[in-house]
């Protein structure tokens, strides 16, 4: 397959184009200088030139309380570049993949009474955003729809990726110089290994069964459980992690506050991603960093 990849100087994008192209794929990444995705004719001749099979649209204002602050730049790059790719792609007949975000929902799931069980989003739940960011990836994905029916819709959440910064490497930094740790305990979602997540979106685009997925290792968690198991599995068990809430953690944009993910669609056609514990161990263990437990 030829497949195009937007926003490919990214965590994800670039974590994207390794495993496409090591699983043979004919992949052609365009980062932010060759494709300004907000430029449609630009979009339109680029990709019409290109004619690939799928383009995997990556691309996105990610930053998320920049999207709070300038709301109508986040629509014109999260959603208005989304329907550029989306109506480009479908001109020369390819699929699109839409990477949109667990933010689309407003998390106000609550858990079921006396069951224990953390409730969470199936892929045809409605979406509410609370933020400008969420609004703007909601606006894509409505864009891509109407756009071009060849498309998937991918939502997934919490990235963590080998290069660059992200939580993990953030809260080790952190136990590593003896700063003191405070993380949130109302903000839960599932963590999710850009590996795994480009492996699932690899075997998703053979399928031809376009829709929406949520593509996210298995299992959500808080952002303080999030911390603690990764300092735990790298030797910072001893580091404390005071819990606070969002409250105590004011910021621009207000993250919603469940957006536990369940991936049913993808389990319909084969693509199961392991739990987020499993994960992270992956992760830190290809960083060197993963203590191994005595025998
Ligand atoms: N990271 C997460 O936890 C997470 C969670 C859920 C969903 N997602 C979604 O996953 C996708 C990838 O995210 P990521 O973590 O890889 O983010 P990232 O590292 O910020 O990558 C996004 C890329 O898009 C580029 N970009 C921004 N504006 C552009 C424009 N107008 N035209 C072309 N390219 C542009 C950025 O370039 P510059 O750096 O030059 O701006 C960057 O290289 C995004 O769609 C994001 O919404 C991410």
């Amino acid at each position: 397959m030829h497949i195009v990849v937007t926003g490919a100087a990214g965590k994800l994008g670039q974590c994207l184009t390794q495993t496409l192209n090591t699983a043979g794929h004919r992949v052609t990444a365009l980062d932010r200088d060759t494709l300004d995705i907000t430029d449609f004719a630009a979009t339109r001749s680029t990709i019409g030139d290109l004619k690939p099979d799928v383009v995997i649209h990556s691309a996105a204002w990610t930053d998320v309380d920049g999207c709070a602050r300038d709301p109508e730049r986040a629509v014109l790059v999260n959603g208005f570049g989304a329907q550029h790719a989306a109506l480009a792609a479908a001109e020369v007949g390819a699929a699109i993949v839409y990477i949109s975000s667990n933010e689309v929902f407003d998390g106000e799931l609550t858990l079921i009474p006396d069951s224990g069980i953390q409730p969470t989003y199936r892929e045809y739940d409605t979406p509410r955003p609370i933020n400008a960011y969420g609004y703007s990836k909601w606006v894509g994905e409505q864009s891509v729809m109407h756009s071009n029916r060849n498309c998937y819709i991918v939502r997934t959440a919490w990235l963590f990726t080998h290069g660059g910064t992200n939580f993990i490497h953030t809260m080790l930094n952190a136990a590593q110089a003896g700063k003191s740790l405070r993380v949130v305990i109302d903000e839960i979602a599932n963590p999710t290994y850009s590996a795994d997540l480009a492996d699932a979106i690899a075997a998703l685009v053979q399928t031809e069964r376009y829709g929406i997925y949520h593509l996210v290792n298995a299992d959500a968690c808080s952002r303080w459980q999030f911390a603690r198991y990764a300092l735990d599995r790298a030797g910072y068990a001893d580091t404390p992690i005071a819990r606070i809430t969002r409250r105590e953690w004011p910021r621009p944009s207000t993250p919603p506050e469940n957006t536990g993910l369940s991936n049913l669609a993808g389990r319909a056609v084969g693509i199961t991603l392991r739990s987020w514990q499993d994960a992270v161990e992956a992760f830190l263990e290809q960083e060197g960093l993963l203590v191994k437990d005595e025998a």
